[in-house]
């Protein structure tokens, strides 16, 4: 009862007080019901979307804050493979999700350079290494065949393992000549690796990988002792977990070598004080989620400070075709630089089949195979395992990122024609003429687009930017069939007005506008013609 004299107050209130948003207020069964004006709604969501531009769906939430995020973190002198390609989509997109929210971004490429492998290795290296091969564009390749003879003859001689551990010994204590051997395959690999992250276009603040906190261990060592935290246990250093159910976390192994659980304890500390951050970050494989659980339970004890806000954000495995694993299989190197340049000549192939008019093919083809790839993974749920098959990848009408390109390349298209024809984009139009299901239901996907960033950002779930971008991309190409935006395009089709050409035309850059906001938020490249 009171609800319908409410209602009625409100029904000639709310009309007025909206602006039409609302177009009456009806009492039900104790409710209020409120209609909204589809038209109205539409109008003023397509002018926020053109007044907020780049902008639109952001809010300022980490203003002044910042986040440490860690992400790639590929192994020096080993491949770089499918699961760091994975690690530095998913961190890459994080980043700007993050940055698009106000934060201020550390990324850190925690590079794997540092423990007994490399010891092995410069052993390897003295006996059977090539400075030519080590100065040449495939180091990687040369250091893989390294630790096949250290393998293969560490067989035959068990000393061998003596000998890793001799000079990584020496390299811990700064020894010239392992310092010198170490440092070429850290600067020829990395430069091997800047390639791949060149041709993503992906980049770093930091590159301070496991060596930078070789002489950072001690401290940590003593401090844990101090706080009686580390024990000794059969010859090694390590900190019981028992009360938290999970295994200790080992500092010091039997041998003397440092792990890297110790190395990871010193990198969250230097990153505590140094950047102050709110959040550290971690994008790091599902499998070494029991090494973060160790790292921070021990960070926590030791009463570090913002223990609340370390958090690992894990990822599942990338499937072959055929359902195994994407593991180098012995004696099998993919390398994955190889493996993107064909794809991106097979996009090019497409293009010269499709448009051989086009200009600057070769920067639009490599922008859709990056974007494939970017997209392929990242309209999946990162804790999923993910099946990586190219052909369906590059599909141009699949669920795929060439897909998503290609209805932006389209909306631009559109814009360009208008232009042509001396019509200018107007950001206030009449919401009357939007009356086909489409531009409601593209209204609705519009205002709703912030809402899907935020949760992508807060639950570091790109795959929910990914899916709305999806679904924005096959409302706007059932829209473009159906309604004519500048002429008719069919027959039986009316020859729309010039209300109804600028309400369309102004529609059709709101999404251009959020289709592009989508696609850099996942770190993907956007083309103006495809
Ligand atoms: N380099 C390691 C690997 O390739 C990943 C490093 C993960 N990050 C860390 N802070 N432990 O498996």
């Amino acid at each position: 009862h009171i609800a319908e004299q409410v209602s009625q107050k409100l029904n000639t209130l709310a009309s007025k007080a909206t602006k039409g948003l609302v177009d009456r207020v009806e009492a039900k069964g104790g409710y209020l019901n409120i209609f909204i004006n589809t038209g109205k709604a539409a109008e003023l969501i397509i002018n926020e979307v053109l007044k907020q531009k780049n902008s639109f769906g952001s809010s300022p939430i980490g203003n002044g804050k910042t986040i440490v995020l860690e992400y790639s973190s590929p192994n020096i002198g080993k491949l770089f493979h499918y699961g760091h390609l994975r690690n530095t989509v998913i961190g890459h997109s994080l980043r700007q999700l993050f940055t698009f929210f106000g934060y201020k971004i550390i990324g850190v490429n925690h590079l794997g350079d540092w423990g007994t492998g490399f010891g092995a290795l410069i052993y390897a290296y003295k006996q059977w290494g090539n400075e030519k091969k080590l100065r040449g564009p495939r180091p990687v390749e040369h250091m893989l065949e390294l630790y096949k003879n250290f393998h293969k003859e560490a067989e035959k001689n068990p000393e061998l393992e003596a000998k890793a551990r001799e000079w990584f010994k020496k390299l811990e204590d700064g020894d010239t000549e392992a310092q010198a051997i170490w440092s070429a395959f850290h600067t020829t690999s990395l430069k091997e690796f800047k390639r791949l992250y060149a041709l993503l276009n992906v980049d770093f603040e930091s590159w301070n990988g496991e060596a930078f906190y070789n002489d950072k261990m001690t401290q940590i060592v003593d401090e844990l002792k101090q706080k009686e935290l580390a024990i000794e246990d059969q010859g090694a250093l390590i900190v019981r977990l028992d009360e938290l159910n999970i295994t200790p976390c080992m500092l010091i192994k039997s041998d003397g070598a440092t792990t890297y659980a110790l190395r990871d304890l010193a990198a969250l500390k230097y990153r505590v004080q140094t950047y102050h951050p709110e959040r550290v970050v971690y994008v790091v494989g599902s499998e070494q989620r029991l090494h973060f659980q160790q790292i921070f339970a021990v960070g926590k004890k030791a009463d570090w400070p913002h223990t609340a806000s370390w958090v690992h954000v894990p990822y599942g495995l990338y499937l072959m075709p055929g359902g195994g694993k994407m593991a180098t299989r012995a004696g099998e190197t993919v390398f994955l630089e190889d493996v993107i340049k064909q794809a991106i000549h097979k996009v090019l192939k497409i293009i010269e089949e499709k448009n051989p008019k086009l200009k600057q093919k070769g920067r639009t083809a490599k922008a859709v195979a990056v974007g494939a790839i970017f997209f392929g993974d990242l309209s999946n749920d990162r804790i999923k395992d993910v099946v990586f098959d190219w052909d369906k990848i590059l599909d141009f009408e699949g669920d795929t990122g060439p897909y998503v390109q290609y209805s932006y390349a389209r909306t631009s298209a559109i814009l360009r024609k208008a232009k042509e024809q001396n019509i200018r984009v107007k950001r206030k139009v009449d919401g009357k003429v939007f009356t086909a299901p489409q531009e409601k239901a593209l209204a609705l996907l519009l205002s709703r687009f912030g809402y899907n960033a935020k949760n992508a950002m807060l639950q570091a779930r790109p795959h929910l930017v990914a899916q709305y971008l999806l679904q924005l991309s096959r409302t706007f190409s059932e829209y473009y069939h159906a309604v004519p935006v500048l002429k008719a395009a069919k027959p039986g089709q009316q020859e729309p007005s010039d209300v109804q050409k600028q309400a369309r035309l102004a529609l059709i850059a709101a999404i251009r506008q959020v289709l592009a906001n989508g696609i850099r938020l996942l770190g993907m490249p956007v083309v103006e013609e495809m």
